[in-house]
């Protein structure tokens, strides 16, 4: 399978409204090759809503999405999908094996048996998974593994733009690690770019090269990973580190790890 890769995402003054509610409003962002932003934000942000949107999940009301300056409007949403993959937070996988996740998205489109097994192989490594994976029911994953498939099995189509929901939302500090593991390991390859939406400060500043913060819809602060929130000016950080505070707590109500 041969890919050519995008080297500019370009996001300009997009708006989302639905049910006449503004979820997105005005966000201008540039994501370039080889480089990975994560968005940092509170819940009910948009931050899920502005990765869905770049899919076509939602068709935004106002503004731009451009892949090399090629609109993803006028673009088949299957073509856009395997050239940008979103990976959602709690991934649904296919009944079977870890295999057949796999190899379902190659056979759909139409890749050999040769160019499957590679594709397999490569993926695997690139998510940090052994062989011993293939035969295992993808239902009976632990969290951290499931999400690990969820990106070998992006990572199998070779998209060009990845797309990471809270890769670790919900899992233990050891399989939050692992799966961190395999996206560094993604970015070592580098073949693309990426936008990982997480609540860890620490995340964001050990995975991106950039980091946004979003708030009701918009993005109200960027810059460097490594300082983004404390270059924040006081009330916006104290705001921030509010909204983290209840994420936290909720999180610890509704633990939901396996
Ligand atoms: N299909 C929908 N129709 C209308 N509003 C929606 C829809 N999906 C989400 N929203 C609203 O859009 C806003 C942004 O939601 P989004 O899921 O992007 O938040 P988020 O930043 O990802 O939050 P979290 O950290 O909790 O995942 C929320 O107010 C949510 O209620
Ligand atoms: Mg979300």
């Amino acid at each position: 399978m041969t890919k050519g890769h995008v080297h500019k995402l370009e996001i300009t003054e997009l708006s989302l409204e639905l049910g006449g509610r503004t979820i997105l409003e005005d966000i201008s962002l540039d994501v370039h090759h080889g480089e990975t932003v994560c968005i940092l934000g509170g819940s009910g942000a948009g931050k899920s809503m502005l990765l869905r949107t770049i899919v076509r999940l939602h068709e935004p009301t106002k503004g731009r999405i451009l892949l090399d300056g090629e609109p993803v409007t006028a673009m088949d949403p299957s073509t856009l999908r395997r050239r940008v993959s979103l990976v959602q937070q709690s991934p649904a996988m296919l009944e079977g094996t870890v295999e057949e996740n796999i190899r379902f998205g190659l056979e759909l489109v139409g890749a050999g048996p040769e160019v499957i097994r590679e594709r397999i192989d490569a993926s695997l490594k690139a998510a940090s998974l052994d062989e011993s994976f293939l035969g295992r029911r993808a239902e009976k994953l632990s969290g951290g593994e499931r999400q690990r498939v969820a990106i070998a099995r992006a990572h199998a189509l070779c998209p060009e733009v990845f797309l990471l929901d809270e890769p670790t939302a919900a899992l233990d500090p050891r399989r939050t690690m692992e799966v961190e593991r395999a996206i560094q390991s993604l970015k070592g390859d580098a073949d693309f770019m990426m936008i990982i939406v997480t609540h860890d400060v620490e995340q964001a500043r050990r995975l991106g090269d950039r980091t946004v913060l979003m708030r009701r819809g918009r993005i109200v602060a960027e810059g460097d990973s490594g300082s983004l929130i404390e270059d924040l000016d006081p009330e916006e950080r104290a705001r921030y580190m509010g909204e983290l505070a209840c994420m936290e707590h909720e999180d610890k109500e509704g633990d939901v790890d396996e």
